[in-house]
């Protein structure tokens, strides 16, 4: 298996999972990480943040991750991963041929549940690590298959009205998840994005969240800056769009942040051996 599997997950949409999943795969490279990063939205984004909608559109089902959840064939991880423009970054894309698999009662679908986790583990070695992009709509099979494959979860959230209130929803379903079916899930926390310095309504919302949610919430916030959204018209990674650029060094900053959570979790998971003599 990769070292771990990290999954952006919100109810909202529209909050960043997707731009965030492509720049964290970036700022993980930069690192010399070998990522994958998988779409589980059929909406494909994150597949046309990278490819562009031409490729999402044209895609045939066993190019893209609804392979994983076809009984009728084995998914071919050749045909499956693609390399990107970025060093070190592959995806394994999705489009609306996941569609068919967006399914309510993520628990009534057996081995579906585990799609993402038992794919196979050749493939799985060759990356560090494994970054996945997934749907508002976090009660179907899709998202639910991300938290069955994943150790780790965070929530990107915009110091909008209500956005707060769908970091509870994650707590549940990541809950739900641990009791059901992957009890080496952990939940990360969630960082702010789109933030812009100067609205004094987004202070005080960015305030509140830091009062209710404590060090759930990561330090780093990712103000609002035009960079982030150009990126993606360029098919790439804000790291590696423009490297010198605040979005980039937001993200690394963040990035040094999640390494730092992902390495205190490992650590308690597997506490070290105390030595003899
Ligand atoms: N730090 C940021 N600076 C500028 N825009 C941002 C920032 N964070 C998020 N956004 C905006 O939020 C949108 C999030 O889109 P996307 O990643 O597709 O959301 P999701 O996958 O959660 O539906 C971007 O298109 C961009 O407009
Ligand atoms: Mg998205």
């Amino acid at each position: 298996m990769a070292e771990f599997v990290l999954t952006l997950m919100a109810k909202k949409g529209g909050v960043g999972r997707t731009m965030h999943t492509q720049n964290f795969a970036g700022a993980f490279a930069e690192q010399g990480f070998r990522v994958l990063a998988v779409d589980l939205d059929s909406q494909g984004s994150l597949t046309a943040n990278f490819f562009g909608d031409d490729l999402v559109d044209r895609l045939q089902p066993h190019e893209t991750v609804a392979a994983l959840f076809d009984d009728a064939r084995e998914p071919d991880p050749n045909v499956l991963i693609r390399q990107t423009s970025t060093p070190d970054v592959y995806v394994l894309p999705a489009s609306a041929h996941l569609e068919r698999y967006d399914l309510p009662e993520p628990l009534q679908h057996g081995d579906r549940q585990f799609a993402l986790r038992d794919f196979p583990n050749d493939v799985s070695e060759y990356f560090d690590v494994i970054l996945v992009d997934t749907p508002p709509n976090i009660s179907n099979l899709p998202a639910w298959s991300a938290l069955m494959a994943s150790q780790y979860v965070m929530t990107p959230i915009q110091p909008q009205k209500n956005p707060m209130e769908a970091l509870i929803d994650v707590n549940v379903q990541v809950s739900n998840a641990i009791a059901h079916g992957n009890p080496n899930l952990t939940y990360l926390g969630c960082f702010v994005t789109n933030f812009h310095v100067r609205r004094a309504i987004q202070k005080t919302l960015e305030l509140r969240l830091r009062q209710l949610y404590g060090s759930q919430v990561f330090n780093t916030t990712l103000k609002s800056r035009p960079t982030f959204e150009e990126a993606p018209f360029h098919y790439k990674p804000v790291t590696h769009y423009r490297p010198k650029s605040e979005a980039a060094q937001l993200i690394r900053d963040l990035l040094v942040e999640v390494v730092t959570r992902i390495q205190a979790s490992a650590d308690m998971m597997n506490p070290p051996q105390a030595v003899a003599g």
